[in-house]
């Protein structure tokens, strides 16, 4: 059995596990919801969104991503992905490239109903791609 979380990572669980529920996933059925909290303590949530046209489908840590951007923050403390599979779900590799544009030394949490587990974002994606062009700023 894993430790309790502590309170910061217990309150951003619970904000992953309320958007899961305006997840739209028609599709797959597999529902997600994953919150964001930045440096500021703010928190940014975001669910699945679903398409017809499966590629088209946007992952909810991409979704707080688009929701973090948006607000006007680009540093990433801690993420939580909650499911209610049988197996906790981590970030997808397509999710992990985006959160390390933001997420270098954040810590990430997998949590379902069962229980949880924290691991380091730099665990997830040891080696990210990345590239600085010369004279071109973000
Ligand atoms: N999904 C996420 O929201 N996050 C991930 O990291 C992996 C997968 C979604 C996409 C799709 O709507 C459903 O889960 C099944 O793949």
């Amino acid at each position: 059995m894993s430790a309790p979380l502590s309170p910061e990572l217990a309150r951003l669980v619970e904000a992953a596990r309320l958007v899961r529920e305006h997840a739209y996933a028609p599709y797959s059925g597999f529902r997600v919801g994953a919150a964001i909290e930045t440096p500021s303590g703010a928190v940014y949530a975001g669910a699945n969104v679903e398409n017809a046209s499966y590629g088209a489908t946007i992952c909810a840590e991409r979704s707080a991503v688009a929701c973090m951007v948006a607000a006007g923050e680009s540093a990433i403390a801690r993420v939580a992905v909650y499911t209610e599979a049988d197996t906790l779900s981590m970030p997808c590799g397509i999710c992990r490239q985006v959160l390390g544009e933001f997420a270098k030394s954040a810590t990430v949490v997998a949590a379902g109903p069962s229980g949880a587990r924290t691991v380091p974002f730099a665990e997830l994606l040891p080696e990210p791609f990345g590239f600085a062009p010369p004279g071109v700023g973000p």
